[in-house]
């Protein structure tokens, strides 16, 4: 695995705007409360350092992070998601070009790293890999988003909606799915069962909105560091 550093800018200059201009209504207010959540975890972990987020894409988040002077660096496969996440705040953070299953971050190079809207959408193998290497780079904490039942997978039933919720077996994988037929559904027991594989522990799962959504973040501890 690569031993490269991943250098963070000189955080100087204004304050960057806190939302990107296209978040507007319910979904500038779920933004909020989801930003909101990892932050919480983010402080509670008691983070120092700059935090690895993995994949980036565009570079979610990172005006709300600079405003909080919560140093990022991102990663992306797509070079055309990376050239815009690195014009989302100036100074720009870091953004590194790469594949998750093999990152060019040294063993734990960062304190927390944070995989947000990813995993799901892949299937057991994948997900089992990209872990251990999340984890490798993680020197602590693995901050990883999953969707649990609520509110709103109860109401898409009653509303006699056809397709149930997949379960890690029968996900086929990113983008070859309609959305509706890639939601994979986590209980704590398959949180902490799929932590385990890559030398984690559950320390702490945050809800966006308790029982109301399905949206939670899952906060593992690497094992060696508890
Ligand atoms: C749904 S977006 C989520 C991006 C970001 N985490 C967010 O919350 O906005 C998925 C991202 O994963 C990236 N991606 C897909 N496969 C990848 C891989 N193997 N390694 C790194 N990034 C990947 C895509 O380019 C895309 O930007």
């Amino acid at each position: 695995m690569g031993t490269s550093s991943a250098e963070v800018p000189d955080v100087k200059g204004p304050p960057p705007s806190t939302v990107p201009p296209s978040e507007v209504g319910w979904r500038r207010v779920n933004s909020h409360f989801v930003y909101g959540t990892i932050r919480k975890a983010i402080r509670d972990g008691g983070v120092k350092g700059p935090i690895l987020m993995a994949p980036c894409g565009y570079g979610w988040y990172f005006q709300r992070f600079r405003r909080d002077n919560i140093e990022v660096v991102g990663m992306d496969i797509a070079p055309s998601r990376i050239e815009r996440a690195r014009a989302t705040v100036t100074p720009p953070m870091k953004v590194i070009e790469g594949n998750i299953l093999q990152m060019e971050f040294a063993d734990g190079q960062f304190e927390l790293v944070l995989t947000n809207r990813f995993l799901m959408h892949f299937e057991t193998d994948f997900r089992a890999r990209a872990m251990k290497e999340l984890a490798r780079v993680s020197r602590k904490y693995l901050l990883v988003h999953y969707d649990v039942p609520s509110q709103h997978t109860f109401m898409r039933k009653l509303r006699g909606f056809k397709k149930k919720d997949f379960t890690p077996e029968e996900l086929q994988g990113w983008r070859s799915n309609k959305r509706q037929k890639r939601r994979l559904i986590y209980t704590p027991e398959l949180m902490a069962a799929e932590g385990a594989t890559a030398g984690l522990v559950v320390k702490k799962i945050y809800h966006v909105f308790p029982v109301l959504a399905s949206r939670v973040y899952c906060l593992y501890e690497k094992k060696s560091a508890t």
